[in-house]
């Protein structure tokens, strides 16, 4: 029998975890992904949230140590997409008369197009408030944190809020409290989560963050990860900075290349942030993924991406990362950009990226820098005086 933990009294966990899930979306999981779902034993029992279907007997096993399923008298579902509703077909079988509570509109729109019109379900608008019992819960709608449904639940008896997809990591661990865990690796974990789920959304984001500020909360539950409980300011904080964008004297440099010539030049530009006391992270697209990039990139002040010219494009590689970056929409104005690389007959290879850099948003300081065939040493201490004269042209 799968177990069920009790993070309250009469609040139980019952999720599932996904321990080899190695991506979501397309980014990279490495450390694997819980669904979290939450039931809590009131008059009316009430479960927050599901699991993806494929956990919906893992989620009915874990409930089933605590309650028969077919006491559930409500089950809230936060937010449609399927890592958290996919089990309430699986849910309503074996509780037909259950009421399913959801934003109104998106949450009923979204909710019945997934999954019909034949249950019984309750929209509910920011304020809107549920009692249970000992307990009355209140809705606050978060839409677009990470879609237009979503919402957040507050238990105010138990100071504790379900927060949905906000505040999650993709980090399974049979240890559900953020004390239990290696906490350098769960912010870890967050800020990539942040930088590739919620990025898009900062501004609502924030303001479900200075939502959460004001209430008396000592327990945030979200639907991926571990629960905060000792460090919840840290996590807050975390948001702050990275919804409105705070960038730190740092740098990322990405690149891919053909025969060496463009890794030449990135290492040179790298090495050169080094000297001038810029924490710098060189990422070979080869070999690491764009969701990586994207962790370091997220508060990172200064963007070099390089690509040689082949077929009078830039690799396809950077071009991917490139169009990853963009539909992630990050605030690039702050930012400082170089596109930099190789090339035998045509400089298309890099001037593209410069122009993509450009479109984006970014400060364009200096030039690309295009080199033809290979980088003298000449070549490349210009290049590192270039990288300079960017630096200090952003102070
Ligand atoms: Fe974890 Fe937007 O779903």
């Amino acid at each position: 029998m799968l177990t069920a933990q009790e993070i309250k009294p009469d609040v139980w966990w019952v999720g599932g975890i996904d321990w080899n899930a190695r991506s979501f979306h397309g980014y990279t999981t490495e450390r694997g992904i819980t669904y979290n779902a939450y039931l809590i034993m009131d008059e009316k029992v009430t479960l927050v949230d599901t699991t993806k279907a494929c956990f919906a007997d893992e989620l009915v096993q874990r409930i089933s140590q605590v309650v028969d399923p077919s006491r559930i008298d409500y089950v809230v579902s936060n937010h449609v997409e399927m890592d958290h509703s996919g089990s309430i077909p699986k849910i309503m079988e074996l509780a037909p008369n259950a009421t399913i509570v959801t934003s109104d509109p998106a949450g009923l729109a979204g909710l019945k197009a997934h999954y019909g019109d034949a249950y019984t379900y309750r929209g509910v608008k920011t304020g809107d408030t549920l009692a249970i019992g000992k307990r009355t819960l209140t809705f606050v709608q978060t839409p677009m944190v990470h879609w237009p449904d979503n919402m957040v639940t507050y238990d105010a008896a138990d100071k504790l809020l379900f927060s949905n997809d906000a505040f999650g990591q993709h980090f399974a661990s049979s240890k559900h409290f953020d004390v239990e865990n290696d906490m350098a690796e769960v912010m870890h974990q967050a800020k990539k989560y942040y930088a590739n789920i919620v990025q898009p959304y900062g501004m609502q984001a924030g303001k479900a963050v200075a939502a959460v500020r004001g209430l008396d909360v000592d327990m945030i539950a979200p639907s991926h990860g571990i629960i905060w409980t000792e460090h919840i300011d840290d996590i807050l904080t975390a948001y702050e900075s990275w919804t409105t964008t705070q960038l730190a004297e740092k740098a990322v440099v990405v690149y891919d290349s053909m025969w060496n010539s463009t890794a030449t030049m990135a290492k040179a530009v790298c090495e050169a942030f080094v000297e001038e006391g810029v924490e710098a992270h060189l990422f070979d697209l080869k070999v690491n993924h764009p969701s990586d990039v994207m962790t370091e990139f997220l508060d990172s002040r200064y963007v070099c991406v390089g690509s040689p010219t082949l077929n009078s494009q830039m690799l396809a590689n950077v071009s991917g990362f490139l169009t990853y970056m963009r539909g992630l929409s990050p605030r690039n104005a702050a930012r400082v950009g170089l596109a930099f690389g190789s090339y035998g007959w045509a400089p298309l290879g890099p001037k593209n990226v410069g122009k993509v850099l450009e479109e984006a948003g970014f400060q364009l300081p200096v030039e690309t820098q295009a080199v033809n065939w290979i980088p003298s040493q000449e070549v490349l201490d210009g290049l590192q005086g270039t990288v300079r004269s960017m630096i200090e042209a952003a102070k």
